[in-house]
Parts: structure tokens; sequence; C-alpha cells
């Protein structure tokens, strides 16, 4: 059921690769609630994807881009204005990715170049992306900007690797540039802590069935799914939390809080 939380509202949505990732979700969410976008994705995403349907479905048009280049980004966002008819209202950032990971690389026997590539791509990508719009100034007043990570940032996940300290520095980020983008623009900047989900990226991390298993069991909520996180930015995009900023919320079925519960002690009891 719509309720038309967007009506008249414009914006970009990063990484919408599959039927199963967070920002495919976000975009059909943010499409029925009246907003209207253009996805983008890195030029070889466009080859691996499917997301020309997702443009179909949603009537949007799609500009590649690869988020670690400052004049795709560049590109991407001066067009984006012309395409929609003015300032942008809401960005999501939807991107990650970790060679280690990918490759099975152990944490402790890091190959840099790969590591340095997965901070570009999962972290400061967020930084370039914000950047661009910044001192292009496009976005409205009251405008939101999203990105999405994961409680490793806080704790020891030990699989989920170097993404670990990528999603630390992402959190960072989020909170220093949201102090500038709040101050000077009216811009509000969160990021949301997501459940792990099943999407292609999720499904990278070594162990993701059992760990998705036992978050599950943790969780008093269960896991918050790639559908619960559309909905909650499209909170996060509405005029209903203009004052939120600066934040990590958690989007996870209450796991953050939790230290043991009964479904977890009855496995070794
Ligand atoms: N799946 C989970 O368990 C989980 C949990 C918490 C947070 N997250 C985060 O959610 C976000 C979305 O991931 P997802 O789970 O939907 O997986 P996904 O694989 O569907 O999405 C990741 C996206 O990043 C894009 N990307 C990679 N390199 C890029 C580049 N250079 N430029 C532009 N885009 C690039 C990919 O093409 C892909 O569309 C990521 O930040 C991820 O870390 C995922």
């Amino acid at each position: 059921m719509s309720h038309n939380l967007l009506k008249g509202k414009r914006g970009i949505i990063f990484g919408a690769l599959d039927e199963n990732s967070i920002a495919w979700k976000t975009a059909e969410k943010v499409h029925e609630e009246g907003g209207k976008f253009v996805l983008t994705n890195a030029p070889i995403a466009m080859r691996m994807g499917t997301i020309k349907q997702l443009a179909e479905k949603t009537n949007s048009e799609i500009i590649p881009a690869d988020a670690t280049n400052l004049e795709d980004l560049k590109t991407l966002v001066s067009k984006s204005q012309e395409i929609l008819g003015g300032k942008l209202d809401f960005v999501l950032h939807s991107i990650g990715m970790s060679i280690n990971v990918r490759k099975g690389k152990h944490y402790t026997e890091q190959k840099y170049d790969w590591t340095h590539k997965g901070l570009d791509v999962s972290a400061m990508s967020f930084h370039k992306v914000m950047q661009v719009l910044y001192h292009e100034d496009a976005m409205n007043e009251w405008g939101s900007i999203v990105a999405l990570t994961y409680m490793a940032a806080q704790r020891v996940f030990p699989d989920y690797n170097d993404m670990a300290d990528n999603k630390a520095f992402l959190e960072s980020i989020a909170r220093s540039f949201g102090y500038h983008f709040g101050k000077n623009k009216k811009v509000r900047v969160n990021t949301i802590s997501q459940s792990p989900t099943p999407t292609t990226a999720g499904k990278g991390v070594k162990g993701f069935d059992g760990f998705i298993e036992y978050a599950e069991k943790m969780s008093p909520l269960g896991n918050a799914t790639a559908q619960d996180c559309a909905d909650y930015t499209v909170t996060l995009f509405s005029d209903l939390t203009r004052r939120v900023t600066l934040q990590n919320l958690f989007n996870d079925g209450g796991f953050s809080n939790m230290g043991v519960s009964e479904d977890v002690m009855e496995k070794f009891s």
C-alpha cells in the first residue's frame, strides 16, 4: 500500500544488481511511494546484472558509473538532475566489495592492493559521492543521504574480514560529512546497519548460511529482510525524519543489543 511518502522527490539509487539486492527492493519501494530516480551501478554490473528490468518496471533511466571515479560521479550527478528536472532529495549508497573476502584471503594474510581497492569501493566511494553532491550543490534542503553498513564495524565477526574495517570507515564518513552537509546545506546523512541478507554481496562472506541462521535465532524479531531495509530507507528519505542525522541506525530485529537468546542457549544445554 502506498502512502505517497516520496511524492515529488527525486534521487539516485546506487547498487541494484539483481532482484535480491537491497537497492533493488529499495528502488521498487521508492517507486511505489511516488519517488523518481536514476539507477546507477558499475559498468561491469550492467553486463552481469538485470538492472534493465528494474529500470523498465520503475520507469527510470540508468546511468553507469564507477563509484570510485570522480569524473563518472560528476557526470552522473549532473545528468541525473537534467533527467529528473531539478535538484535531488535522496541518495542511496548500497555498494560493497572486498577482493580479500571474494578470494578467501584470511584477515591476517591480506593482499594490500585488494584491501585498498575494497576500501575505495566500499567506503571512500561514499565520501566521493557526497563530495560531488556537495560541490555541485545538487541536494535540495532537507534532503537525505543513506548508506548501508553492517555491525562488524563495532563488534568482531571474523569472517567479515576487511569489510569490517571498510564499514567502520564508512560509518565515520557518514558522521563527518553529515556534519558539513547538515550545517551548510540542511541535508541529513545516516547509515543503516542491516541484518545479514541473502544477496550476492552477503552470500560472498564465508560461512554465511550458518551465520544468517545464528542471527535469526539471536534476534527477538528475527533477521530484517531486504524488503524491511527498503521500508526503513523510505522513512529516512521521507519528510517524517527531517532531523535524524549523523546516526548509525540498526535494522536488525534487535540483534545488536542481545547478549544471548533462549533459542541459541538451547543448542548448548
Ligand atoms: N547482504 C548483507 O548481508 C548485508 C548486510 C549489511 C549491509 N550490507 C550492505 O548492503 C549494501 C548492498 O549490498 P547487497 O547485500 O544488496 O549486495 P549486492 O551484491 O546486491 O550489492 C552490492 C552492489 O555494489 C555494487 N558495486 C560494486 N563495486 C562498485 C563500484 N565500483 N561502483 C558502483 N557500484 C559498485 C555492485 O555492482 C552491487 O550492485 C552493501 O553496502 C553491503 O555491504 C549487506
